[in-house]
């Protein structure tokens, strides 16, 4: 393939657990990606091109969309994933708590995605995914965590809005909703008791989430889908 055929992803959260996953996994597949991360470190290989920064930045996106294009002169698929999650009771959240949490999981979705979908409309192709989950959809009370519904629940929303407003520009937009993931994220010990309230009896493995992006990635009919990856949880217990 020569280097202009090359197709390019953007992954953020791209440095452990979903995002690293989606870096190989796109490697593998052929593409080049540009992982970015607050701490990501230079990759060795040379069509993966890494970018350290806040996300909640929008230097940063200027610097990710800038380097992407100096890099690999265009932008393909662009993967929302980088994602903060901090469970507690809705009063004893703080205004960093929610400056945080807006600020990756939104303002970073926001910023990067304009800057994106501009490029992608150059061509008249692309594709988003975002990354909700399980608990935007389906409160649990012993999982007290409304900044995750707020900035969750609106990427969910706005996938359908811009898949809507670019499905005639070539451009479409997907999210995955993924349930219990095993990463970083979760404590180790947790697995087996949040396991027995799954339907299929596991938590899930980066790879569900991976199979599920690329399935979508393969599948140009399908726009403004929100994929549950969950074990059957959406679907009732
Ligand atoms: N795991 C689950 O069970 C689960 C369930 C539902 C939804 N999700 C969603 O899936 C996505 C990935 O989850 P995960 O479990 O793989 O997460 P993770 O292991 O905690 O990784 C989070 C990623 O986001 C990056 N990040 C955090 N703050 C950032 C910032 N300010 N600027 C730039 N990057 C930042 C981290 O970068 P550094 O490593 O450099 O700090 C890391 O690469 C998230 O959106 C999460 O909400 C996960």
């Amino acid at each position: 393939m020569s280097r202009k055929d090359q197709k390019v992803a953007i992954i953020t959260g791209g440095s452990q657990g979903i995002g690293a996953g989606l870096v190989a996994a796109y490697r593998r597949q052929g593409w080049a990606v540009v992982a970015t991360s607050l701490t990501i470190k230079p990759s060795v290989d040379p069509a993966v091109l890494t970018v350290a920064g806040n996300i909640a930045e929008p230097a940063t996106t200027d610097q990710i969309i800038g380097e992407a294009l100096d890099r690999f002169g265009r932008i393909d698929t662009l993967i929302n994933n980088a994602g903060v999650f901090i469970s507690k009771p809705f009063t004893d959240y703080t205004a960093d708590d929610y400056a945080t949490v807006v600020g990756v999981n939104l303002t970073g979705f926001f910023t990067l995605t304009q800057r994106a979908i501009a490029e992608m409309l150059k061509r008249n192709a692309g594709h988003v995914v975002n990354i909700t989950t399980t608990l935007a959809d389906y409160a649990n009370s012993s999982v007290p965590s409304v900044l995750t519904s707020l900035t969750k629940g609106g990427l969910a929303s706005a996938t359908k809005s811009l898949a809507i407003e670019y499905a005639s520009r070539g451009i479409r937009v997907n999210a995955v909703s993924p349930g219990i993931i095993q990463t970083p994220v979760h404590p180790p010990e947790s697995y087996a008791p949040q396991a027995a309230l799954i339907p299929v009896g596991r938590v899930g493995q980066v790879s569900d989430i991976v199979d599920g992006i690329l399935f979508l990635e393969s599948s140009p009919y399908i726009t403004g889908e929100i994929l549950h990856i969950d074990g059957g949880q959406i679907a009732g217990h």
